[in-house]
């Protein structure tokens, strides 16, 4: 009874201060969902704002299908022409998928090109934005015959010559020769050209990323491949790019389905994640070669980083963000400023040494393209924290030894200091795909033939 007694009270009590809570907790909630009201709005409306005033150049689908529509538009017109253009405004062939960038106008759109996917881009919106051939207007106030009769193809590879030069930044003294097969084709020509491919060239040579994808291609597979145009807007081939935050750089889950698949189906050799970025790796290292080596003058990459790179089905490592690319002489330009400590001399991933008696930055790079490589994209890949248990291995270690020197010393100018740094990697790289390869073979016979390794391996 004492019990039941005291319990009653007690519930009583605990029921008042229930009460008496729960009545604090609804005023509080009220006043909770009223302040969360009050600055959801203003977040929305701050939001709106901003979206309004910046990005009043956004993406849409709609803008992207008009500005392909007046492109179309004036492929009927005869404005402009090229090979994309039939596929795109009469065959149907070309199907829009989404835009990928708009900004300063220049647009960048994912389609889809008879099933390959592709990425169009034009630096500005409009074809009439783009300066007009000067000899075209000369032909119309001269009011003369037709542009045909006067420009014969080789005026036109004459003047392309030029403006390829001048676009890359190499003095007229220099012996640019157009790509073989593309000033062949272009001197083969039996009749002269319309105005609309001449003014499409036009457009497309005042596109400095156009111009030295262009001269590229038959050079290096090592950027993104130019595959037509209609107008002032060309396809470059769809590749995934790298990212920062991925712990492969690239998406190499996605390519590993393809290079297991041998053409009966059947997986012969499935590369695990480690061995792909070994590849990956000599691809890399194959192109920091091609640039350095295959050209008249060395080729030097200033912005470096996973979103400029993406990697093939066959793993080649192709640049597909060229603004930051230039050829010795421009380089030299660019980093011939005045200065007076050696910060001043840092263009990006390009850096040349301040003479403080002439407050002059020295016009050569001091470090290389190898170099920022190894910083920016190996050191990720092949860092003792990552690889943890593997560390026993002594080839693993010796990498990462190697990576690590490489990233730190700045071998621009030593050239032979350079060249050991690369033959070592190559080394070690060849050697650690052929151990993987040996090993998997070994597997393979000691677990039958259905096994499949899908698993990380490292
Ligand atoms: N070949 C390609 N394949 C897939 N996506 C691409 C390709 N080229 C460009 N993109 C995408 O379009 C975006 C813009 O293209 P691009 O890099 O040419 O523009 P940008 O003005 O040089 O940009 P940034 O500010 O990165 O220099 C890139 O961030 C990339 O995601
Ligand atoms: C492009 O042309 C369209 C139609 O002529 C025009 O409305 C638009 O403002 C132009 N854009 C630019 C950037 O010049
Ligand atoms: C350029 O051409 C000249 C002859 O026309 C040749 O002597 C010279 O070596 C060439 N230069 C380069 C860099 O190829
Ligand atoms: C660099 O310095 C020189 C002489 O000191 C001066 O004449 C020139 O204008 C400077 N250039 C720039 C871009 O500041």
């Amino acid at each position: 009874m004492r019990q039941v007694g005291r319990r009653a009270p007690g519930l009583g009590q605990a029921g008042w201060a229930l009460r008496w809570l729960r009545a604090r907790a609804c005023r509080r909630g009220a006043l909770l969902v009223a302040l969360l009201w009050l600055l959801t709005w203003l977040f929305l409306s701050g939001l709106l704002f901003v979206h309004r005033s910046m990005f009043s150049d956004f993406c849409t689908d709609d803008k992207s299908r008009k500005i392909l529509q007046r492109v179309c538009d004036e492929y009927q017109q005869g404005v402009l022409t090229g090979d994309l253009c039939e596929d795109l405004c009469v065959g149907g062939h070309v199907e829009y998928k989404r835009c990928l960038y708009y900004e300063n106008g220049k647009k960048v759109m994912a389609a889809s090109w008879r099933g390959v996917p592709i990425v169009l881009k034009s630096k500005l919106e409009n074809f009439s934005s783009y300066e007009a051939l000067a000899l075209l207007e000369y032909q119309d106030t001269v009011g003369g015959a037709g542009i045909e009769e006067e420009l014969s193809p080789l005026d036109v590879v004459f003047y392309a010559t030029l403006e390829i030069k001048n676009s890359l930044g190499l003095e007229a003294g220099t012996n640019l020769t157009l790509p073989q097969f593309w000033s062949e084709s272009l001197r083969e020509r039996e009749q002269a050209y319309s105005r609309a491919e001449l003014a499409s060239l036009w457009a497309l040579l005042q596109q400095e990323e156009y111009t030295f994808l262009r001269v590229m291609q038959d050079l290096t597979d090592h950027v993104a491949k130019v595959l037509g145009s209609c107008g002032h807007f060309y396809a470059v081939e769809y590749l995934a790019a790298g990212h920062a935050w991925d712990q492969n750089i690239f998406p190499l889950e996605e390519l590993s389905v393809s290079l297991s698949q041998s053409p009966r189906g059947k997986p012969e050799r499935t590369l695990t994640e480690m061995d792909m970025v070994h590849r990956v790796a000599l691809s890399f290292l194959d192109m920091v070669g091609h640039f350095e080596n295959d050209f008249s003058h060395h080729l030097h990459l200033c912005d470096i980083k996973p979103e400029n790179f993406a990697v093939r089905k066959d793993l080649t490592v192709a640049a597909i963000d060229v603004d930051m690319a230039f050829f010795e002489p421009k380089m030299q330009d660019i980093l011939e400023q005045n200065c007076t400590n050696d910060n001043d001399c840092n263009f990006f991933d390009c850096i040349s040494k301040c003479d403080t008696r002439r407050n002059k930055c020295g016009s050569k790079r001091i470090n290389s393209n190898l170099q920022v490589i190894c910083e920016k994209i190996f050191r990720s890949w092949f860092s003792p924290t990552l690889l943890g248990d593997k560390a026993g291995c002594p080839l693993q270690v010796e990498l990462q030894q190697a990576v690590q020197d490489c990233a730190e010393t700045e071998n621009g100018e030593d050239t032979e200091h350079s060249q050991a740094t690369w033959l070592r990697l190559q080394g070690l790289l060849t050697q650690l795909i052929q151990e993987e390869s040996a090993n998997q073979q070994s597997q393979k016979q000691a677990r039958g033939p259905h096994h499949v390794h899908t698993a990380l391996n490292f």
